[in-house]
């Protein structure tokens, strides 16, 4: 595997392989790679020739009181796991690299209505700094296909609406959550939680399970939100939201909706703020 921090290289090795009729194939992560990193790694292989992963945490997705700087950054165990699971080219950019105008001064792709509610919310800027970086590797890498995991169910409706309104010519692919066997949704930022906490945490996805049945039970949209919400405070969370939404473009259902729905939550445990969705068809 070869790893580069420079543009130039980075385009001369996909100019290569696309000369030579290849596919590539791009998974964009922020690093401190885990066994959700890995299987977007597995489906890009399977359906590409060339396999390219991005490392960069990117400091515009990060609000002014977020963990940027503690963010874990784990490059040497990252380039070895990508290695090991196939990866063709790591492409790991300095901030000055992807910012050469610097975070504050760059040119901002902002995508509407989307990104205001759930996450956008929280998170003001974050799904512009997110749109933004995305807009910028799939500019760089230009790949055939770009594979994005539904852990972070929103983020993939933002960079769908992206790709489709700027016509960005790549193909978008949306892998499965992949969990503990507890149910707690793999994430970097599950090592900040202490024993105890851990041990609360699989609560998020219980929860998501309990919507599931509540809603299959006939229950409305509002009030297993009600409750969800409850559930999750009686477990030790704060909840900042636990709701039923439609897939499609995240608006509220109407009462007897039941097609095409996904249940969503944020919640923090101590310091920690987690993320989870289920699909409830
Ligand atoms: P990061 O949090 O590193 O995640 C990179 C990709 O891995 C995302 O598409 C995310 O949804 C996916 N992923 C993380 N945990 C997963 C899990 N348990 N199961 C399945 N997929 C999982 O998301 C980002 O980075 C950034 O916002 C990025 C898109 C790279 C832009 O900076």
């Amino acid at each position: 595997m070869q790893t580069v921090t420079e543009i130039q290289a980075l385009r001369a090795a996909v100019r290569g392989w696309k000369a030579g009729g290849q596919t590539v194939g791009l998974v964009p992560t922020m690093g401190n790679l885990h066994e959700g990193h890995y299987a977007l790694l597995r489906l890009a292989r399977e359906r590409c020739d060339r396999v390219v992963a991005s490392v960069f945490v990117n400091p515009t997705q990060f609000g002014p009181d977020e963990d940027f700087e503690r963010y874990p950054r784990t490059l040497a165990s990252d380039q070895a796991g990508l290695a090991d699971h196939g990866c063709d080219l790591l492409f790991t950019p300095g901030v000055d690299l992807m910012y050469p105008y610097g975070p504050a001064q760059t040119v901002r792709v902002q995508v509407p209505q989307l990104t205001r509610v759930l996450e956008g919310a929280h998170r003001p800027g974050h799904f512009d700094g997110v749109a933004t970086v995305v807009c910028k590797l799939l500019n760089l890498v230009q790949p055939d296909l770009a594979v994005f995991g539904q852990k972070d169910f929103q983020q993939v409706r933002v960079i769908e609406r992206l790709v489709l309104d700027l016509g960005i010519p790549v193909r978008m692919l949306a892998a499965p959550i992949v969990r503990e066997p507890d149910g707690l949704a793999l994430s970097s930022r599950n090592q900040y939680l202490s024993a105890d906490e851990r041990r609360r945490a699989p609560g998020i996805h219980q929860t998501l399970l309990w919507m599931r049945d509540a809603m299959e039970a006939g229950g409305t949209p509002a009030s297993v939100e009600r409750s969800a919400r409850k559930r999750l405070k009686g477990m030790g969370f704060q909840p900042d939201y636990a709701v039923v939404r439609r897939s499609a473009d995240l608006s509220v259902p109407e009462r007897g909706e039941r097609e095409g729905l996904v249940a969503l939550v944020a919640a923090r445990l101590g310091d920690t703020r987690l993320i989870d969705n289920l699909q409830l068809d």
